[in-house]
């Protein structure tokens, strides 16, 4: 046994006050979980400390929760882990062990302590996404019969437990509430992928079409680092953008194209330069002249403001990179390496998932 304290963010609406944060002693053995402390807290200490949770083996996703910050499931987080990152976490070498700080999930009202309105932000999206097989023609007397290979690319996206964890850390949403979010473009591509749905084109064009959808996520790996079932909602995301490409689905909000300009810089020049950003995206290969879309102006002159903001606090400093020619080129050889890499890359393409792990035409 050892002793913690667990320092709660509470919230009790009935009181007419704001949210406070409250500490605990628990005792418990480091192997127990952090869910396990919070219990012992609520039944030793105060009965209404108030937590979802369930099955406590991480299987029915109920116990969502911030943990040191980091989002995650109460029940598969050990306390004494929690603990040693808590300890990591905390500044200037204080004497006395840290304290464990657990909060409600992100990205989403609190209802009362750590239990969130999952509802308004994650089921109403789950919904949005269509989570349900659109086979055409008659159903089979029985079962659908699919080769069990054609199932594998989904396999990583059925893992889901839809415990919020990805929505509850994801960056993209603090700035967009209305973006459709990590769980369910994860649960779209678990559809897209299924070869027994007939509707997947008509998917990905309101996916892509959609400005809060699959252009909307940022590539900050959040998601991927909370998930606590291998999910990795952001490869799914990116799955997707894949497949929309593949069917020539150009979106209104030049998402395809600005992905497609990056990489095209990248190739050609080992770098980012930023001068050819905008003119690649808007108009590929035709130097010199832009072509946007009206949308793409409308989203561009709106994005002003944000711009000045940026330069104000000193985040965006890269305007002399904008001027074409003064982004400086990479030193020595590292240019023909990265094309290497690029190359590398395009001939190799590299599935990772929970069960794939490897490189196209590999025997095994
Ligand atoms: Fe079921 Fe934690 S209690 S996942």
């Amino acid at each position: 046994m050892a002793d913690y304290t667990i320092k709660v963010r509470r919230f009790q609406p009935e009181s007419g006050e704001g949210a406070y944060w409250e500490e605990f002693k628990v005792d418990l053995d480091p192997s127990l979980s952090v869910l396990d402390g919070i219990l012992q807290a609520k039944d030793r200490d105060d009965g209404s400390l108030s937590v979802r949770c369930s099955c406590r083996a991480a299987i029915c996703g109920s116990c969502g929760m911030k943990i040191n910050g980091q989002s995650g499931l109460g029940c598969k987080t050990q306390v004494g882990e929690a603990q040693e990152m808590a300890n990591k976490f905390a500044q200037g070498g204080a004497e006395e062990a840290a304290h464990i700080v657990i909060e409600p999930m992100g990205n989403m009202p609190v209802i009362k302590d750590l239990i969130t309105d999952m509802e308004s932000t994650h089921w109403t999206k789950i919904r949005r996404v269509t989570p349900w097989l659109l086979p055409h023609g008659e159903a089979p007397e029985r079962e659908y019969v699919v080769e069990p290979e054609s199932m594998i690319d989904i396999t990583q996206s059925m893992a889901c437990i839809q415990c919020g964890a990805c929505v509850s850390s994801c960056l993209s949403m603090e700035a967009d509430p209305d973006f459709i979010g990590p769980a369910a473009l994860a649960k779209a591509y678990r559809f897209v992928g299924d070869p027994r749905d007939a509707e997947t084109v008509e998917r990905l064009h309101d996916l892509a079409g959609d400005p809060h959808g699959i252009y909307d996520c940022t590539h900050c790996f959040s998601c991927i680092d909370a998930c606590p079932k291998g999910v990795a909602p952001m490869d799914q995301i990116m799955r997707l953008r894949r497949r929309a490409g593949e069917e020539g689905i150009h979106d209104p909000n030049n998402g395809h194209n600005h992905e497609a300009a990056f990489v095209k810089i990248i190739e050609k020049k080992g770098t980012l330069d930023e001068s050819l950003l905008l003119q690649e995206s808007f108009a590929p290969g035709v130097k010199g002249k832009l072509k946007p879309t009206r949308g793409a102006i409308k989203g561009l002159l709106g994005s002003i403001p944000t711009a000045i903001r940026g330069i104000r606090s000193g985040k965006m400093r890269s305007i002399p990179k904008l001027i074409p020619g003064v982004h400086p080129k990479l030193p020595g050889g590292a240019q023909d390496e990265v094309k290497a890499i690029y190359a590398h890359a395009e001939a190799h393409r590299e599935e990772f998932n929970l069960y794939i792990k490897g490189e196209e035409g590999d025997d095994e």
